[in-house]
This record gives structure tokens, sequence and C-alpha cells, in this order.
């Protein structure tokens, strides 16, 4: 069966601390969100690509997208405050336009462009075995976990002390990444019982319909940009793969 992947770019890269969007920021020549679309454009069992975009962006991103070859298969939708409602609306696009076409859906955060193909390929085959699949890395650092600290950020809203930390044991642990690769129908399902609720990533929203995600193995440099070091490791990551395409 044919895949969909949903391209969530609906963000505002607050993190990133530019005033436009970061998906914009130059990388190896040509916007960052361009990367994702065209690794995904090259690869013959992609269907279709639903790029979900913001209000303020979605000029730009039109504009951007009549530079790709390709782009037919590429529909843009309005994402949602919450990345998750972002792919709500994707899904939506996909039941609307080819939904009896379309068997598996990859949702990649257009912010990572350095997904390599044969990761894409272990995870659509891991998929294919199981009906729901993520790449994802081991953790590397030591995590400690403050009771006050609940913003993405890190920093703190409570009162204005050191917090404390204690350790988790980081055997086992792992940092999710994307793809994540769910059959259709079972996503179509969390999103359907969990419409509204937050969730940090897909896969979570399938777990909690009691279905295991299998958590494939990916590179560690499937970066997600989002600060501006970010970027400057995916340059240089980036360019060494031009010179070394083995690398
Ligand atoms: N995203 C989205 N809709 C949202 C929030 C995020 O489509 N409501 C997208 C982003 O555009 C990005 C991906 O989800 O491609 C991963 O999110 P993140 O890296 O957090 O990007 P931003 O939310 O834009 O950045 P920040 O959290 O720093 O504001
Ligand atoms: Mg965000």
């Amino acid at each position: 069966g044919s895949v969909a992947v949903i391209l969530p770019a609906a963000g505002s890269g607050s993190r990133f601390g530019e005033e436009e969007n970061k998906l914009f920021a130059s990388l190896g020549n040509r916007s960052l969100w361009m990367h994702a679309v065209e690794i995904f454009l090259r690869r013959t069992e992609v269907g279709m690509i639903v790029l979900a975009v913001s209000d303020r962006d979605r000029e730009r991103f039109e504009r951007e997208i009549r530079e790709l070859s390709g782009s037919d298969r590429i529909r843009v939708v309005l994402g949602g405050d919450e990345r998750s409602d972002t792919v709500a609306a994707a899904l939506d696009e996909i039941d609307r336009e080819s939904a009896n076409t379309i068997e598996w859906v990859a949702v990649h955060d257009a912010a990572r462009p350095l997904v390599r193909d044969t990761d894409l390929d272990d995870v659509f085959d891991a998929a294919r075995q199981t009906n729901a699949a993520i790449l994802a890395t081991p953790v590397t650092g030591t995590l400690k976990r403050e009771p006050a600290g609940n913003r993405e950020d890190g920093a703190r809203t409570g009162d204005a002390g050191l917090g404390h930390g204690t350790t988790f044991d980081r055997r086992g642990m792992w940092v999710a990444q994307t793809p994540q690769v769910f059959q259709l129908s079972l996503i179509r399902g969390a999103y359907d019982r969990h419409r509204g609720r937050r969730a940090t990533d897909d896969a979570e929203l399938v777990e909690r319909m009691g279905h295991p995600v299998a958590l494939v193995p990916g590179a560690a440099d499937n970066l997600k940009i989002t600060y501006p070091a970010d970027l400057l490791l995916a340059e240089a990551l980036l360019s060494e793969r031009m010179k070394n395409p083995n690398c």
C-alpha cells in the first residue's frame, strides 16, 4: 500500500529566536523545511505529502513549493495551535483526498532535515510488520527529573530558587524521533479518540489505545532543529555528507 507523509510545519519556532519561522532559515542553500520534502519526494512508496502550515506562513510555503519538482504530490493544509491539532488537520486532508489508496501514514517533523534513507527503509519495514513504528535513539546523557520543572525550555515557572533533581536510570530509555509510521486506520482511530488532548508525539496517542509502538534505532544525526546551534551542526553534517555520501 501507498504511504502518505504528514509534515507538521505550523509551529512558530519560538525557541529558535528569530522573527520568521525557523523552517525558512537557510540550510544548504535552500529553506530548512525543503530538505524533508525532497527526501520524501524521492521515495517511490510516497503517494502524497501533506504539509501543514500556519496562516501566517502559508503564502511563503506555497511560493517555495513551486521551486520543487514533483510538487503535484504536495498538499498544503492549515495546522493548529498544538502539534496534535496540526496532525489531526492533515489526517482530515488524507481522508478527503485519497483514503482508499493510502495504507500508511508517516509523520515527520519538517524541522528534521537529515533523516537517512536507510533509516526510512528500516522504520517503514518495521511498520509493515507491527502497524506502528518510530525512529528513536538511546538516551546518552544522565537523566534528572526536577519535580517543579514543567516548561519545555527548562525555565522554571514556580519559585526562583534552584531546583533539586533526582536521577533516572537511563538504561532502556530512548529519545523519540520522527518519522513515526502507522497504519492509517490505527492513527485515524487514535486521533478520533483523543482529539483535543495534548500529546508530545503521535506514538503517545497510539500507545494510549493499547497498541504497542516499535522502537527502531535511528541515526543520532537525525536532528530536530530547535536552537540556532542545531542549524550550525546540521550545516556541518550536510556538507560532510555532500563530500562523502557514505558517511
Ligand atoms: N508544529 C506544528 N504545529 C504546531 C507546533 C509545531 O506543525 N502547533 C511543527 C513545527 O513546525 C515543527 C515540528 O512540529 O516542524 C516540531 O515542533 P518544534 O520543533 O517544537 O517546532 P516549533 O513548535 O515551531 O518550535 P518552538 O516549540 O520552539 O516554538
Ligand atoms: Mg514546539
